[in-house]
């Protein structure tokens, strides 16, 4: 068995300190939002717990959705690579970059360049996609962080990645691997706000249902969600989780993450989910089960 855990979209706090400089460009609006609401909503209380709790299940691999940092400000890279070191070393915790790592042009490159380690494959390669194997599982991460105008939050695998990614799921299957595709945004048709979308999903989709997939995992919109998209055999399962600081003064659904127990074999995979997460009276427990294959 293999042991997968995902979370998403912690968004760390505090904000480093930052020049006015900064905030001209879109950073303006996210900083204004994250002073009002967002500072509050993510807690990093309940962050340390989701993490302590993670390192005490002792996951094979863990997998980080994006959006670690809020306004992809070059002093909150070095601590989001802290964040990652926390949850494991470099070669068990393969993490991929959010909208936010890329909220504005310049910092683009930073995700690559800081989070490295977390972003190669086992080629040593970084750059997506990228491919990590443990045990019956093989992890590819895709990028969908663009710097995008103010107010919106889509996404793009782009033409290069998704010219990649096909032969990559054939071998990955031919080698016999359950294959997790990691992407920021939403892959599935399901209701995701024409802002906040993932522009080439369709395309995305289109390769899956070629190639297939056993689980696609994302996270961007902070709420937990099961979806599946068409693959050659049998449905792809598309799983989100909620952020994994969400507090108890957001509205958005509370921390968890979830973990993927894998087992069987080709043509005859067992997965079961478990979703753990941040309840009201304050402690880290199991909140639901769910059977995927
Ligand atoms: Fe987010």
């Amino acid at each position: 068995m293999t042991v997968v855990a995902h979370l998403s979209d912690p968004h760390l706090g505090p904000l480093p300190s930052f020049s006015a400089l900064d905030l001209l460009s879109k950073r303006g609006l996210g900083a204004i939002n994250y002073m009002r609401r967002r500072r509050r909503w993510h807690d990093m209380k309940v962050l340390d717990m989701i993490v302590a709790d993670i390192v005490d299940e002792a996951p094979d691999a863990v997998a980080v959705t994006g959006d670690l940092t809020n306004l992809g400000l070059e002093g909150e890279f070095l601590p989001a690579a802290l964040f990652l070191g926390r949850l494991g070393p470099p070669e068990k915790v393969a993490a991929i970059p959010g909208n936010h790592d890329a909220y504005v042009r310049k910092v683009s490159g930073a995700p690559a360049r800081v989070w490295g380690a977390h972003m190669s494959g086992d080629d040593g390669r970084v750059g997506f996609p990228y491919v990590r194997r443990h045990g019956l599982v093989a992890l590819i991460g895709l990028s969908s962080a663009v710097a995008t105008y103010p107010l919106a939050a889509t996404g793009e695998v782009g033409a290069i990645q998704r010219d990649a990614l096909g032969p990559l799921l054939r071998s990955l299957k031919d080698e016999g691997l359950f294959r997790i595709v990691m992407v920021h945004h939403p892959v599935a048709e399901d209701g995701t706000p024409w802002l906040r979308r993932l522009r080439d999903a369709a395309a995305l989709r289109e390769i899956i249902a070629r190639e297939g997939a056993e689980l696609v995992l994302h996270g961007h919109n902070h709420e937990p969600a099961r979806a599946e998209i068409a693959g050659p055999e049998r449905p792809t399962p598309v799983v989100a989780v909620p952020s994994c600081s969400t507090g108890l003064l957001s509205h958005e659904p509370l921390a968890a993450y979830n973990l993927y127990h894998v087992a069987g074999e080709p043509g005859a995979w067992v997965c079961e989910g478990v979703t753990r997460g941040f309840t009201r009276e304050g402690e880290i427990a199991e909140t639901d089960r769910f059977r995927l294959a």
